[in-house]
């Protein structure tokens, strides 16, 4: 979704910048701009639609050299994908980006319009921009971005840079926003993600919502913080930046989506001796001490559907009960929060706005928030009393991989922690041999991926697809679906294998298929419910144990070995769903790692 970067500093800050927004790629955007305080004192504002290296080409044609800039990658929400709407937008002496949503920004379009005020694009972040330029004329700009602020609802951050002076101010309200400072290199910087700052940064703030961001040369310390009423503020955390990038990029991969799959069974070992023998015992002592005897779990798309898995954990093996809801519907239905709740909230960003939303309004009924999340720092993991970080590292493909495994697997070791197995170290040998063996199983279909690449060519172009399973594989066909819909655009649809015949066996011909996961529970009334597909001619991918009634109704097979996986065998299907869709998308030829209309972090409810 959209991404802010700014600069301040001796350097050239177009190229920081430049780098910057390169980083956020990867979140998904349809434009890109910059604006730059050139040699002459002058704001000077280059954009475009399309991807960055646009941007790049036209900046070539300019002399770029300058020491405060900020930039903006969009992700269209309030008018089309031109270079008009594009940011930053400019007024007189300012330049402004805007992350987020201005949900009364009509009501305060018209009455700027009505008093004399012109507007060029037609977005919603123009709106502040030019309602702080009206407000100069009685207000300094720091008073007159306060004043405004207090004027709009909606979730959003705001960076302004000035021509009259060698400054930038960035205030937000419920959405990604850090600061850094680098002393040897007398440098300023921001970002709506910690990723662009890294070796820009080696202390980063992250301000409060309302907290005024100031970064100005004359300033010895480069940054300071103010509160809505123009007073100093410390409302922020202060930490140094620990954070590597790591430009070795896809290394021999075609695309970070499948150097992210090929990561999981590394990742998985490494969890057990992170919360076993490291640093994460604390956290899943933390976790051990909590007493809940409800949960209500929250989270969107794939880390949504990790959360059933760990439903199914907490239910199965705790027999805590779980309520789950998405976190776009979480607080619209005026949940039910009583004491001895726990609310668990499942990200890999921590940003994302609809899961945030029912954090905050979990917090603010008094129910203890968990959260099982993979950027530490995020929004998510500083408002959650409690957090289990997933150790997925940097996930950069947009279609989520080896951060549903990572969630699932935590999600486990919290049902751990919270079982009376915790702390018997024997019982732990026996589930860190189980993450083991999950890892060498993994090993196994990724040493086997020629036969699932086969498969993909054969059906790649039919005209539908249904992802069907029971039980504890009915999550991953929901997985398994929105992973292909995702990255090869076409129709998928994850349902319960008992449930098709319910209505949509109608849909069901010789162009349709059917990726049938069948686990070696169920497995009979499972493989009826494939026979009901194949007597209507659908074609049958089956993934299932070593089974010859499974193998005969299966047009192409892709044989599993479930022993002693248990709870965890569907972590191990699930990976086959994410090779299958890779290579479906890779056959189709479409923009894997960069999926059209995406964002990897969708920071807009
Ligand atoms: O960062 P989050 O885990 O909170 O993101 C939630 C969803 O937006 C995300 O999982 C999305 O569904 C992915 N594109 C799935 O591949």
């Amino acid at each position: 979704m959209c991404g802010i970067v700014g600069h301040l500093g001796p350097s050239n800050s177009v190229d920081i910048v430049l780098e910057g927004l390169r980083r956020l790629e990867y979140r998904g955007y349809d434009s890109a701009g910059i604006t730059f305080l050139n040699n002459d004192g002058q704001l000077e504002t280059v954009k475009k639609t399309g991807k960055i290296e646009n941007l790049a080409g036209e900046l070539k044609n300019v002399n770029t050299e300058s020491m405060a800039s900020i930039g903006h990658t969009r992700w269209a929400t309030h008018g089309g994908v031109t270079d008009l709407n594009s940011h930053p937008h400019s007024y007189g002496h300012l330049s402004m980006v805007h992350n987020g949503i201005i949900e009364n920004a009509d009501d305060l379009r018209d009455e700027l319009i009505k008093n004399g005020f012109e507007f060029k694009s037609e977005t919603d972040s123009e709106v502040f921009l030019i309602l702080v330029y009206s407000l100069l004329e009685k207000l300094s700009l720091k008073e007159a971005i306060l004043k405004a602020f207090k004027m709009v609802d909606g979730n959003s951050a705001f960076v302004f840079i000035n021509e009259k002076s060698r400054e930038i101010f960035a205030i937000k309200r419920a959405a990604p926003l850090v600061c850094g400072t680098h002393a040897t290199n007398s440098q300023a910087v921001l970002s709506s993600d910690p990723y662009a700052l890294i070796g820009a940064a080696d202390r980063i703030y992250f301000p409060e919502d309302g907290v005024l961001c100031h970064l100005s040369a004359s300033n010895k310390e480069l940054i300071s913080f103010y509160d809505l009423d123009g007073n100093p503020s410390s409302d922020y955390k202060s930490q140094s930046q620990e954070m590597e990038y790591d430009p070795s990029d896809k290394g021999d991969y075609e695309h970070y989506m499948l150097k992210e799959i090929y990561e999981q069974p590394g990742l998985m070992r490494s969890l057990c001796q992170f919360y076993f023998d490291g640093d994460g015992k604390k956290l899943l002592k933390e976790a051990s001490e909590l007493k809940p005897e409800r949960f209500h779990i929250s989270a969107c798309g794939t880390a949504f559907y990790a959360g059933l898995l760990v439903r199914d954990y907490l239910e199965g093996i705790n027999r805590i009960p779980c309520v789950y809801e998405l976190g776009s519907e979480f607080r619209y239905r005026n949940p039910i929060l009583k004491k001895g709740d726990v609310s668990l909230f499942i990200s890999q960003s921590g940003e994302t706005a609809d899961t945030l939303a029912s954090q905050g309004e979990c917090k603010e009924k008094g129910v203890p928030t968990v959260s099982l999340v993979n950027v530490e720092g995020s929004s998510l993991f500083r408002g959650c009393d409690y957090n289990l970080l997933i150790r997925a590292g940097v996930e950069i493909g947009v279609a989520s991989t080896k951060a549903f495994t990572q969630m699932a697997l935590t999600g486990r070791l919290l049902s751990h922690a919270l079982s009376p197995d915790y702390g018997d170290t024997d019982k732990e040998k026996i589930l860190v041999d189980k993450f083991s063996l999950l890892a060498e199983r993994v090993d196994d279909v990724l040493h086997r991926v020629d036969v699932i690449k086969k498969i993909a060519e054969e059906i790649y172009n039919k005209k539908g697809y249904f992802f069907t399973g029971r039980g504890q594989y009915y999550p991953v066909a929901l997985e398994g679906a929105l992973k292909l819909k995702e990255i090869a655009y076409v129709h998928a649809e994850g349902y319960a294998a008992g449930e098709l015949k319910h209505g949509p066996i109608a849909l069901i011909d010789e162009e349709m298929v059917n990726i049938a996961v069948v686990g070696p529970e169920l497995k009979d009334k499972t493989i009826s419910n494939i026979q009901e597909i194949k007597a209507r001619k659908g074609i049958i991918v089956g993934i299932g144990p070593k089974d010859r009634s499974l193998e005969k109704i299966s047009d192409f097979f892709i044989e599993l070995n479930f022993d002693g996986l248990d709870e965890l065998s569907p972590i191990y299907v699930n990976v086959v769903n994410q090779l299958l869709s890779y290579y479906m998308a890779k056959f189709k030829g479409t923009d894997i790692d960069k999926p059209r209309n995406l964002a990897k972090s969708v920071t807009v409810e």
